[in-house]
């Protein structure tokens, strides 16, 4: 079977050149994406590596505490001593009052232990020669915020869907993957990358989905990888690799008439679908009988 569009061994270099042009540098970019994971994310619970406690601490927060009790514990611990740091957490856990401040001995505690440091000329820390700045740091810690979720949402969704748009056409003409695993390979990072968006939501009000975002991630990544390995592979190495090499039992895998995986997903997919519209009939045809009849006469009511 000669298929309908030109496999990518028999594309002209110059088009092998632009795809591989840009297939390597969306590749670099994606490794310098997962680094810097790695130091904004990965560092969030104070110990290096990601792990699922960072992905709760980034989004959700870290609710047994607030920041300022979780420095005092940790990064700023040698900056006072113990009754002094223990002075300022009591103070925190009593709701922070702005009374409070002068007559618990908290304001100087700070003017002699924190403000050499954390003052107006100081940048990138906060200023606490004034109450209002030390004030932001004894809330509770509750991660994202509303703001910069929305930000980060759009930019992600917009511009990664570009990048799978280019890796996905370029994938398209590779001829070793079934039309059935392709369509998968090119679905897959738009079904992930909307369930990753919306899973930073959802682990911002439950910290259970940080597991979502670590399956949607990796989903991603994975579906990344195969498609980019394959179209440089086809383009660059198809006698060596898919002819002679390791890819040839691919081959013959994959014209085996025997049912594959996906083909028998394929199968439950289709008969899912095809009960589909009988059961939204059924769902409409309950609705208008018994449902909005009883509605209609609540509002009458
Ligand atoms: C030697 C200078 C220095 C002193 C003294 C100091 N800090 Fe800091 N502080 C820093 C630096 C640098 C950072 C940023 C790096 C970090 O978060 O560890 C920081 C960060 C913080 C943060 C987190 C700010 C943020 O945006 O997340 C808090 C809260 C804080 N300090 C509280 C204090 C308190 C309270 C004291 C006094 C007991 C104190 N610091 C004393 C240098 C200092």
């Amino acid at each position: 079977m000669t298929p309908k569009y030109t496999p990518l061994k028999d594309h002209d270099t110059p088009i092998k050149v632009l795809f591989t042009g840009y297939l390597c540098t969306v590749g670099i970019g994606y490794f310098f994406a997962l680094v810097q994971i790695l130091f904004t994310h990965g560092m969030a619970d104070g110990k290096f590596g990601l792990s699922v406690d960072d992905i709760v601490y980034s989004y959700y927060g870290n609710r047994s505490g607030t920041v300022l009790e979780q420095k005092l514990n940790g990064s700023m611990k040698d900056n006072a001593p113990e009754q002094e740091r223990f002075a300022i957490m009591e103070w925190v856990r009593n709701g922070a009052d702005i009374d409070d401040y002068k007559d618990d001995g908290i304001e100087k505690i700070i003017e002699t232990r924190c403000v050499m440091c954390h003052n107006k000329e100081a940048s990138g820390i906060p200023d606490f020669t004034r109450i209002e700045g030390l004030k932001a740091y004894t809330a509770q810690d509750e991660g994202a915020t509303f703001a910069s979720l929305t930000r980060v949402s759009h930019v992600h969704m917009f511009g990664i869907s570009f990048i799978f748009m280019f890796v996905g056409l370029i994938f398209s003409f590779a001829e070793t993957t079934t039309t059935q695993y392709k369509c998968i390979a090119i679905g897959m990072p738009y079904a992930f990358l909307v369930a990753d968006v919306m899973s930073w939501w959802l682990t911002k009000f439950h910290p259970w989905f940080a597991w979502l975002v670590i399956f949607a991630g990796m989903g991603m990544g994975i579906s990344f990888m195969f498609m980019w390995a394959t179209s440089i592979l086809e383009m660059w190495f198809f006698k060596p690799v898919f002819i002679d090499g390791f890819g040839s039992r691919y081959l013959q895998w994959r014209d085996s008439p025997e049912a594959s995986i996906a083909d028998r997903i394929w199968v439950v997919v289709k008969t899912l679908s095809s009960q589909i519209r009988p059961a939204a009939a059924f769902v409409s045809k309950q609705w208008l009988a018994h449902v909005w009849p009883r509605i209609k006469d609540l509002v009458k009511k």
